[in-house]
């Protein structure tokens, strides 16, 4: 098994390196390949995905991926910029199903922006449709308008489109993935007035009939995004497309606190798959030694789970987190009064002992 090693630009390589030491005390038979990616391979080789960076990718069970992303690289025409290179890891490696799970650790309840007893024991995974929708719909552009009330003037438009096949795969995904969890998938579409959520919405009906023993309902979008702060226990699996997932996943991820704390996948229709935090590339503390690595020690933990096929090594991270929250270990994003605050290296040997 082999894993390449993309930390990135920011905290992306501070927070790397936590999650590789955690993975070496696990003793674990793979080999690790590290390679530029975003704005630091811009810097180094003019590109932000250079060949050989794919390539590793590529050749790859699994990527363990920091952030990218900085202000000193807004000015750069867009195919240059940092984030380019996750939109073309996702391409190229077909990472169509990006999971999300917004989990409300029981020592951070009073973190979250709702009443404690809205979020204590919250457990949701968000699977979102990475590589259809409107991201990705042809045609788009500008032109000037050539009919209607504004013709003449200047108009943009993007294509929101999705086939049956894509639809179905994600499906796949998140009913897999409900099974291991309470049974239950809420399918989030705008089927009132979009043709895109009404094939959305049958696709999921028929997937569903071949999981008797998983629940499906159905939801609007600008319901859910409600529910999600009214009453998020109801929610176990969330599918939904690329772009209403972009939008509910940032919602449920502050749900539980700080996004210091929320790990995501994203895998293609074999085992292989992307593995990062939620988060960016946080310039404002880069550098400093305070960024919270829980985030990408747990992605890693998504990673030897969903790719690597070591689900009890996976299970041994994710209680040491518990255990070193329970130790009243907090890095500054989390601390709060009566806990002790501690920079990203100790949060990182922490996790380590308690392994
Ligand atoms: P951000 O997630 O980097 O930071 C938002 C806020 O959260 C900042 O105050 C930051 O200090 C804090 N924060 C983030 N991660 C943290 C951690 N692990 N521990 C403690 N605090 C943390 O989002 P922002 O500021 O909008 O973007 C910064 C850069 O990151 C931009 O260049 C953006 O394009 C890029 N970005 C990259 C992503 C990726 O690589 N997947 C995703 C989102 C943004
Ligand atoms: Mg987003």
């Amino acid at each position: 098994m082999k894993i390449a090693v993309l930390p990135g630009d920011g905290i992306g390589p501070e927070i790397v390196a936590e999650a590789l030491k955690v993975l070496k005390v696990l003793d674990l038979k793979f080999d690790v390949e590290a390679a530029p990616v975003g704005g630091a391979a811009y810097d180094a080789h003019g590109h932000p995905l250079p060949e050989a960076t794919l390539k590793l990718a590529k050749a790859s069970d699994a990527i363990l991926f920091g952030a990218v992303g900085d202000w000193k690289y807004d000015k750069l025409e867009r195919h240059l910029r940092p984030e380019q290179a996750l939109l073309g890891l996702r391409k190229h490696l077909g990472l169509f199903a990006n999971l999300r799970p917004a989990i409300c650790y029981e020592q951070l309840t009073h973190a979250s922006s709702l009443k404690p007893e809205l979020v204590a024991g919250l457990d949701i995974l968000i699977v979102r449709e990475l590589t259809g929708d409107i991201y990705f719909g042809q045609p788009r552009g500008r032109r000037s308008s050539p009919d209607g009330a504004f013709a003449g003037a200047e108009e943009a438009f993007d294509t929101m489109r999705y086939s049956r096949p894509e639809i179905e795969r994600i499906a796949h995904v998140a009913f897999d993935a409900a099974r291991k969890r309470n049974k239950h998938v809420t399918s989030v579409d705008k089927a009132n007035v979009l043709e895109t959520s009404q094939l959305w919405k049958d696709v999921l009906t028929e997937v569903g009939k071949q999981y008797a023993d998983v629940t499906l309902d159905h939801m609007y979008v600008d319901n859910a995004a409600m529910q999600l702060v009214k009453n998020p226990k109801f929610f176990d699996v969330v599918v939904t497309g690329n772009m209403f997932g972009d939008i509910l996943s940032d919602e449920a991820a502050m749900l539980t606190g700080s996004i210091g704390m929320l790990p995501s996948a994203s895998l293609n229709a074999g085992k292989q798959g992307l593995y990062e935090p939620s988060h960016g590339s946080a310039p404002d503390i880069a550098g400093k030694g305070v960024a919270n690595p829980l985030a990408t020690i747990l992605s890693a933990a998504m990673m030897l789970r969903y790719s690597l096929q070591q689900a009890e090594a996976a299970d041994r991270i994710e209680s040491a987190v518990q255990s070193v929250l329970a130790q009243g270990l907090r890095t500054a994003d989390i601390h709060s009064e009566g806990t002790t605050k501690v920079g990203t290296r100790a949060m990182g040997d922490a996790v380590v002992a308690a392994i």
